[in-house]
């Protein structure tokens, strides 16, 4: 090994301590997105989140339900049996589960309810989402609600989507916190020439990590479409907000520099960034995209989130491609450099290693 590669191992070994990355535990004390409301039916399906195989349903009432997804008789998947009503019958042994996940029957057994059964996580379903807790139960209560106020909100449109990723969640956050790669990754879908020279703003205040970034230009078409604004000037603020290991905001607020007067003088995108650890490796990547302006215009919103998708699907094309190169580096040489602009994402990466380090102090305690 060359002596630069040492030095710079020993730097980002030593770097690297403080920072959480792809083998970091999950926080598990969080309410991450389990599935968009329109997956779960009345049928029996499951999710790998978190490393833990989840059942999901709706009662017959419609309330959405998640329990483990495996039989603890002999770990059969729950999901190979079927539902019937509110119950659960597993499709090896006929063990029957009820939507509290307790066992209520077993064939060749007499008599009711057992003490056993399977975990049932708690559930939110709000802003086209169904939100579960995979941690402590109790903390779940002294958690606020996890829905933006603007998800779901009457004012504003709400398209989703979602995304497989080959790559961790840790870094599909800084991915969205380094604004930078969007003038090369996404050259030709959201980024634009001005992108490069704009200077960035990074705010960092205890939990809360931002990055801003003003820039005077002629939106894409993404957004000058829909607005009516093609080749007109505008000023374009973006910010991207870390809120919790679940949920990422990107904001676009939009001024036409050209027509004060425009009929929308602040029209407004949010996206909520909805990112679900799948494994250590994997993960799932919700998105809602969300505007105040054009509401009720269903074209709109579609050439919104199809654009917008495009340009995910490249960010996810570059995790498969950065996890591939993760699995197949030579550990001995391995070290990645640190620019500027990754001062956001290393930020976030410390405030994401405290938080899993945090829970399991507390579940060792
Ligand atoms: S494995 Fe489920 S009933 Fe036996
Ligand atoms: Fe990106």
């Amino acid at each position: 090994m060359s002596g630069r590669v040492t030095a710079q191992k020993k730097r980002y070994e030593i770097s690297r301590r403080s920072v959480a990355d792809a083998q970091t535990p999950f926080v598990r004390n969080c309410w991450y997105v389990a599935a968009r409301s329109e997956e779960i039916g009345q049928s029996l399906s499951s999710r790998l989140l978190l490393g833990e195989s989840v059942l999901f349903f709706r009662r017959e009432d419609g309330t959405a339900v998640a329990l483990s997804n495996r039989c603890p008789h002999r770990s059969y998947p729950l999901d190979k049996g079927r539902l019937e009503g509110d119950d659960v019958v597993c499709g090896y042994h006929g063990l029957r589960y009820g939507s509290d996940g307790l066992c209520k029957a077993i064939p060749g057994r007499s008599g009711g309810a057992t003490a056993f059964g399977v975990k049932s996580y708690p559930l939110i379903e709000a802003g086209s989402f169904i939100w579960i807790w995979m941690g402590d139960p109790e903390a779940a209560e002294q958690v606020p609600s996890p829905v933006p106020e603007w998800l779901g909100h009457p004012d504003w449109s709400v398209e989703t989507g979602y995304l497989h990723v080959d790559g961790s969640y840790v870094h599909m956050h800084e991915n969205l916190l380094d604004l930078s790669h969007l003038s090369y990754l996404h050259a030709s879908s959201f980024g634009t020439p001005e992108y490069a020279a704009a200077p960035t703003e990074v705010s960092i205040e205890d939990d809360d990590i931002q990055v801003w970034r003003h820039v005077e230009c002629v939106l894409p078409d993404l957004y000058a479409v829909p607005l009516g604004w093609r080749g007109e000037r505008a000023m374009r603020r973006s910010g991207s907000q870390f809120v919790s290991p679940a949920l990422h905001v990107n904001t676009g607020l939009f001024e036409n520099l050209d027509r004060p007067d425009a009929s929308v003088r602040r029209p407004t995108v949010k996206v909520a960034q909805l990112l679900t650890p799948e494994t250590q490796t994997t993960m799932h990547y919700f998105y809602a995209l969300c505007r105040n302006f054009a509401v009720d215009d269903a074209a709109v919103g579609a050439g919104m989130i199809a654009g917008m998708t495009k340009a995910f699907q490249e960010d996810q094309a570059a995790m498969a491609e950065i996890s591939a190169q993760h699995a197949t580096a030579r550990s001995d040489e391995f070290y990645e450099f640190d620019i500027p602009t990754d001062r956001a994402g290393l930020e976030m990466r410390r405030l994401l290693k405290e938080m899993a380090d945090e829970e399991m102090r507390s579940a060792n305690a």
